[in-house]
């Protein structure tokens, strides 16, 4: 099914991020099952699908994770299905965990500052070279509008290690939007998170994100998605099921059938 806007178009014009006929296989299981997916250069878009279906395979297969067993990958009119997941950082393509990926011995601020140094130099760098003392030499201002943002500023010179999940997670999308992706792919953002985190991350969302870049968020808490994203699909046993505006899929009988499992 092709992934269109829910008016037909692409928005923000020609997909920034496609996927042609992505199968994977896992032994005699198959996680994606020749999917074919678009997202619009502008477009915020999520996938929902009972546990198993093949979304975070999806997320794999898009990031270069793993390598499809047939099928493409395409970003910004050119293939890049043999690329590897560094050289897809460097595009653009930028991808949040499902759970937290965070350096856990830096402090809260240093982590920000490791994300802003690595934009800055193309990714042309690696932890190795840079210890905490150089690290406090990186400033900037996005940094701390980041902080303030997801009132993180009070956190901002503890260890990671001591944080609770949602202000991990928090950082997380932080470093990823100060690497000013043009592609954003969020594994379940909201999970174990309390109404009110979840609340600050769908504000950094529509602040810094709609209509700035191309977002897909994988996510089980569907109704946070309602007023957030254009469109949505459902994935189910590796396939897209559903395509379109939220209430539209939710409601079409295949979804209620497939995904509610009610008739
Ligand atoms: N590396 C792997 N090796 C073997 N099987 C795998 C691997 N990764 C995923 N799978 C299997 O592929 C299927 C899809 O898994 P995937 O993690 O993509 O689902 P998901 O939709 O993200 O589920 P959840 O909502 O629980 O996160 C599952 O049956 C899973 O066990
Ligand atoms: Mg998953």
């Amino acid at each position: 099914m092709m992934g269109t806007g829910v008016d037909g178009a692409m928005i923000g014009g020609e997909a920034i991020l496609g996927a042609r006929g992505l199968t994977k296989r896992f032994g005699a299981m198959c996680a994606a099952n020749s999917i074919d997916y678009h997202l619009g250069p502008k477009e915020m878009a999520g996938i929902i699908g009972p546990n198993g279906a093949g979304k975070t395979t999806v997320f794999n297969l898009l990031t270069g994770v793993y390598a499809p067993d047939q099928g493409s990958v395409f970003f910004d009119g050119r293939e890049i299905t043999r690329l590897s997941p560094q050289q897809r950082v460097k595009l653009g393509i930028r991808r949040t965990f499902q759970l937290a990926s965070t350096f856990d011995n830096l402090r809260v601020i240093d982590n920000l500052r490791l994300a802003y140094y690595h934009k800055q130099r193309q990714g042309r760098c690696s932890l190795g070279g840079m210890c905490s003392a150089d690290l406090g030499e990186v400033r900037d201002e996005s940094i701390d509008e980041c902080l303030e943002q997801l009132e993180l500023s009070k956190a901002a010179h503890l260890p990671v290690a001591s944080l609770p999940l949602g202000s991990k997670r928090k950082l997380e999308l932080a470093m990823a939007l100060i690497g000013a992706p043009r592609v954003l792919l969020l594994d379940e953002p909201f999970a174990g998170l309390s109404e009110m985190e979840i609340g600050q991350i769908v504000a950094m969302l529509r602040h810094r994100c709609t209509r700035r870049m191309a977002v897909l968020i994988i996510e089980h808490k569907i109704t946070w998605l309602k007023d957030l994203v254009d469109r949505i699909s459902v994935l189910v046993n590796g396939e897209i099921i559903a395509d379109g505006d939220y209430q539209t899929v939710l409601d079409s009988p295949v979804t209620r059938k497939s995904y509610w499992r009610v008739e």
